[in-house]
């Protein structure tokens, strides 16, 4: 069921965004080499909870940290560790969600660790820019494949793949609800987008082939070639006009 939220529950889910926006805005800050991915974990829950808010992803399906934290060929779900180090040419994916009375703010970036190689940079600007290609196709009448369809068409302009398996979800009181948000598929497809939904719109893209595989860990998706992967997030949501992003440091 794709539940439809009001304008109280808009506001509800501006102010969680807002502050999901916030926390991965400090995560970029300081990911910087010599720190681990779990000092920044720590660093990311410290401020989300000092502002009253709490990390859902803790113990989600057993997950071990507070949030997720990919270095170059892991995509998706890395796992805080202080023995994972960044070093300076490091892409680091952090993934945040922020829970706030009630409301989940779900939001990635990409950054880059000091000076990055352009293959690196190329990565990242056509992932960010599929995320952007999708969110403007996130208005009411359109379907969810008009989305889907608009990120896959963008990543494979890049000569890129859409990584296999994961895909957004629509968000509110819980961080995964109906409708599913592919990152590939066809325009004209799909659940009708209406007023009031709230999606998390992700693409996830790998280098060369779609093809991912869990570490033993349980939890890290990587590349099979551990070429670059790449992750950009915004909970976004569907209203009378124009897309409205919640995951903005400031609205
Ligand atoms: N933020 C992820 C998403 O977009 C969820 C992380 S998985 C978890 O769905 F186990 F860490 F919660
Ligand atoms: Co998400």
């Amino acid at each position: 069921m794709i539940s439809i939220k009001n304008q109280t529950e808009l506001k509800g889910m501006m102010k969680a965004g807002e502050l999901a926006a916030q926390a991965l805005a400090l995560a970029g800050k300081n990911a910087v080499a010599g720190i681990s991915t779990w000092e920044l974990d720590r660093i990311v829950n410290d401020y989300i909870v000092s502002h009253g808010g709490h990390c859902p992803c803790k113990g989600y399906g057993g997950f071990p940290g507070h949030n997720c934290f990919s270095v170059n060929e892991e995509l998706i779900h890395g796992i805080p560790n202080k023995k994972k180090i960044l070093k300076d040419g490091d892409i680091l994916s952090c993934d945040i969600v922020a829970e706030l009375d009630g409301f989940m703010g779900d939001n990635t970036k990409t950054f880059a660790v000091g000076e990055i190689s352009e293959e690196a940079k190329r990565l990242m600007k056509f992932t960010e820019e599929a995320l952007y290609k999708g969110i403007e196709k996130a208005v009411a009448g359109n379907r969810i494949g008009d989305i889907s369809n608009a990120i896959e068409t963008h990543v494979k302009s890049g000569g890129y793949a859409v990584a296999e398996k994961f895909i957004g979800h629509g968000i509110g009181r819980e961080m995964h609800e109906d409708p599913e948000v592919p990152n590939e598929g066809k325009a004209g497809h799909g659940p009708r987008l209406m007023p009031g939904m709230t999606i998390a719109i992700e693409p996830m893209v790998n280098s060369h082939f779609r093809e991912v595989k869990i570490l033993g860990d349980k939890w890290t998706v990587v590349t099979t070639d551990n070429s670059l992967s790449c992750h950009f997030e915004h909970t976004v949501a569907i209203t009378g006009g124009e897309p409205l992003i919640l995951t903005l440091e400031h609205h």
